[in-house]
């Protein structure tokens, strides 16, 4: 079958299982080569009248199949390359054991078992099971699992899968047998087995009924040391969720393995969550503030999907967001309370608008609840997960936080052990507001960022400023938002906060003028975008410095900042020179003096990238940009050349420990290198090179190195030599070295083309492939580069990626969504390559799908 031709699932067409499976009994004899699964299943069947058995599987070399111990008669079921189809079983409930063999050594797509350094593992999110063994592999399929794993002890000497180790046994010499069994039913996709050489890290966690959880995180020799972190995080995560909302932990052991290879961030496996091992392993020598972080988030992310996700899970794969969307929110929260709200907030938002934002106005636009998919692995997007979990945001927004808390506790108890969607959680919602939420499920249903238009206008008779707010893409799905407002007088003082709740597509706020001349309040709309929405109001450039400094939502005035330099930019190109920039310098000079948090203060001065510039003005002459861009830096690197010596100096001790103060200061202290590095007399790369040699913290080590590239110093050289010598043995690290040698610049493909011939490249490896090829993708600069090379480029290692795994090769097709918007020839070069990909002659299911979609487009 041709991907063109691959079936698309529809939401419109989902009918509950006829059969299904309550238990399995699963046998796995390892091997790396050929590992033979036995399944026993208890079937039955659901519907009044009988319907054929359908058992998904792919890639399977089938053996055999019974029912009820007999053999079955060939005659009697199909194999097929998706499966084998029982037309007529004998009854309505029986046995059925089913066997064959895979090779996990030659699967590179990392999807079902496969290998990935010495160690066996699995990913079964979504529909990886099906390549482990037959079954009827849906999510609202729910399975008791026992689990029996034996193999060569030396090869294997940890074997681990969910829940509960209840048997070990010695077999015959040099072979061992262990037993599994998870007491809570889940789907296929949840179930999880690692078996290889591994060291065992041990902790404990008290739940607050005083339960003993051992903790245990699985590493490969040698990482013993790099997992307190994520130890740390655990606990915290564990312990957040019993604060606040009451969720326990669910068994006495909680796993986490990390893994070399892997497609993804993580997975939450009841009881055996599989890493990244980027997002497990930390230590202050090889890790940065940012990874310390992400390691945080995803650990919590996993654990918090024990309850949303795991106990309470999806009823079919169009409802993701249910689980993805809430669990992403709950992060944010976690991490929220443990950091900095502001900094978050403005971390997650900039996510957003970089990333979802284009999503949704591209080719690759899709409701968060998508309507269909020919392969469900192209839909865990930043529109699933990050606009999934504001539209959750918003709720809570809606009702309050201590009113979501008791909402989700009643969705959990009402709906424990079954497989729901979106309107189980939404009504649970409701259910303990005792109202229901006008428009809500229209945010589920509605593609594309909502843009509200505000117009102002005075009404002499009442001396009231009227703004009128208007949803211009409402008219299908008419949506509700929470509008948090706050007015100012013209100095900037906080006049009066209200939260309003917008249904449909317009409403009238009237504001009363500030004297009786009628002067005009300034008024903050969306405060920390309190919805996920683009805002369109031409504020003055008055207001907008007014907010830059005073607003009291920290987000908000962080963003009105950004307005700031973005109008900068529309400005000067529209008269072609880079305009004058006293707006900006001056708002700068007043943060100075304003005593902010470091970090927060950190971020204000962060000058945004081409990308986010890009995006926010809509313009994507990426030439111009960067040239106006560079000009800006310039300009302010030279006007606060003394502040930022001072502010580097002032930061420079850090001590190398992941606190709030320490963190602050190094951040700071960067951003005072990067500027005093755009110095047009270049008198300060000697600081550089000196900040990396003496690094006590990889954040300062990377900063410095990534900063000596970007503007192009003759010191860059030596600095990537340094970086590689101390680091050549920690792969990890390593990913961080490729991707800066493509991440900034022009004409990044020449150095990609050498560095993937580094011997410490490997295509197989999706952190190294994400490292080199996707941050050189993300260069608009030599991606979008006129001659075509960036596409050329990457079009020729994204048919490399198909043969060896389609979900890294689709994920890298992706980025070619933004080209229908650059100018010249780039949309037909781009064409002729995207092309020659959709014809390739093994074109796998993963990529037809986005190449398709994206060459819609074109
Ligand atoms: N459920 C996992 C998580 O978000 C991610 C699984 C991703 N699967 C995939 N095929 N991309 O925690
Ligand atoms: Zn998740």
């Amino acid at each position: 079958m041709t991907p063109s031709s691959s079936p698309i699932h529809k939401l419109e067409d989902y009918k509950p299982s006829p059969w299904f499976t309550p238990s399995v009994e699963l046998r796995f004899d390892l091997d790396l080569h050929l590992t033979v699964v036995r399944a026993e299943y208890e079937v039955v069947l659901q519907t009044p009248e009988k319907e054929p058995l359908f058992l998904n599987g792919e890639s399977l070399d089938f053996l055999s199949i019974r029912i009820d111990g007999a053999i079955l008669d060939p005659n009697e079921y199909q194999v097929t390359p998706l499966g084998i189809l029982i037309p007529d079983p004998p009854k309505d409930k029986f046995k059925l054991i089913v066997e064959n063999r895979i090779n996990p050594a030659t699967n590179t797509s990392l999807e079902g078992l496969y290998k990935s350094g010495s160690m066996l593992c699995t990913q079964n999110e979504p529909e990886g099971f099906r390549k482990i063994v037959y079954s009827i592999d849906r999510p609202d399929n729910m399975m008791q699992f026992r689990v029996t794993i034996s193999g060569d002890t030396s090869l294997f000497p940890v074997m681990l899968s969910n829940g509960n180790l209840v048997g070990e046994s010695q077999l015959v010499e040099g072979k061992k047998e262990v037993i599994w069994e998870d007491p809570y039913p889940k789907p296929s996709y949840l179930f999880a087995l690692v078996a290889g050489e591994l060291e065992e890290t041990k902790d404990t966690f008290i739940t607050k009924s005083g339960r003993e959880v051992a903790l245990k995180i699985f590493v490969e020799k040698g990482n013993e040391e790099k997992v307190g972190f994520a130890f740390d995080s655990l606990k915290k995560a564990m312990k957040w969720d019993e604060d606040t909302f009451g969720l326990e932990y669910d068994l006495d052991l909680f796993m986490i393995v990390a893994v070399e290879d892997f497609n993804m961030g993580a997975m939450e496996n009841k009881g055996l969550n599989l890493f990244n091992a980027k997002l497990v392993l930390a230590d202050k020598k090889s890790a940065t503030d940012e990874s310390f972080e992400a390691i945080l988030a995803v650990i919590a992310h996993e654990y918090f999907h024990n309850w949303t996700g795991n106990r309470v899970t999806l009823r079919n794969w169009f409802n993701l967001t249910l689980k993805e969307g809430l669990t992403v929110f709950r992060d944010q929260w976690f991490t929220e309370d443990m950091t900095d709200p502001a900094v978050k907030r403005i971390k997650d938002v900039l996510f957003l608008k970089e990333f979802q934002f284009p999503e949704d106005q591209g080719p690759m636009s899709h409701p968060i609840l998508p309507k269909s998919y020919k392969e469900m692995n192209n839909f865990y997007t930043v529109t699933v997960y990050e606009k999934g979990a504001e539209v959750i945001r918003l709720v809570s927004e809606l009702i309050g936080r201590d009113l979501f808390k008791k909402g989700l506790k009643h969705y959990l108890s009402k709906y424990d052990g079954q497989g729901v969607t979106f309107e189980e959680f939404v009504s649970s919602m409701e259910e303990v507001t005792g109202h229901s939420i006008p428009n809500l499920r229209n945010w589920y249903h509605r593609s594309g960022t909502p843009l509200i238009s505000v117009k102002e206008s005075f009404s002499k008779e009442s001396n009231e400023w009227i703004f009128d707010l208007t949803d211009t893409g409402g008219d299908d799905y008419p949506l509700v938002y929470s509008n948090s407002l706050a007015v100012f007088n013209r100095e900037g003082s906080l006049l009066k906060e209200e939260k309003r709740i917008m249904v449909g597509e317009r409403d009238q706020i009237r504001v009363s003028a500030l004297d009786q001349e009628g002067t005009k309040p300034i008024v903050s709309f969306f405060r920390s975008l309190s919805s996920p929405i683009r805002l369109d109001y031409k504020q003055t450039e008055e207001e907008t410095i007014v907010l830059a400094k005073m607003e009291t939502d920290g987000v908000s005035r962080f963003f009105s900042f950004q307005n700031l330099i973005f109008d900068w930019f529309r400005k000067s190109l529209d008269s072609g020179k880079g305009e004058n920039l006293s707006t900006i310098l001056e708002t700068i000079a007043d943060s100075f003096g304003r005593g902010w948090d470091k970090t927060y203060h950190s971020f204000y001065l962060s000058f945004p990238g081409l990308t986010q510039i890009s995006e926010s003005i809509g313009c994507y002459e990426f030439q111009k940009l960067a040239s106006l861009r560079r000009e800006a830096v310039q300009s302010i690197a030279v006007k606060f050349t003394s502040q930022f010596q001072i502010l580097f100096e002032e930061n420079r001790k850090t001590i190398p420990i992941q606190t709030k103060e320490e963190i602050g200061k190094r951040r700071l202290k960067n951003i005072a290198l990067y500027y005093l590095l755009y110095d047009p007399k270049n008198q300060f790369e000697k600081l550089a090179v000196m900040e990396q040699r003496e690094a006590k913290h990889m954040s300062e080590e990377v900063s410095a190195m990534k900063y000596l590239l970007e503007i192009d110093s003759k010191e860059k050289e030596n600095s990537v030599r340094l970086f590689f010598e101390k680091w050549k043995h920690d792969g990890l690290v390593l990913d961080v070295w490729f991707a800066a040698q493509v991440a900034s610049g022009e004409d990044r493909s020449k150095i990609a083309e050498k560095l993937e011939k580094h011997p410490q490249f490997n295509i197989r490896n999706p952190n190294k492939v994400r490292a080199l090829y996707f941050s050189l993708a993300r260069n608009p600069l030599s991606f979008h580069a006129e001659d075509g090379s960036g596409y050329q480029f990457i079009a020729e290692r994204i048919k490399r990626l198909n043969e060896i795994n389609p979900q890294m090769a689709a994920a890298l097709t992706k980025l070619f969504s933004p080209v229908s918007k650059q100018k010249g020839e780039l949309p037909k070069i781009a064409k002729i390559e995207l092309e020659s990909i959709a014809n390739l002659p093994n074109l796998s299911k993963e990529l037809g799908e986005i190449v398709g979609t994206i060459l819609n487009s074109l």
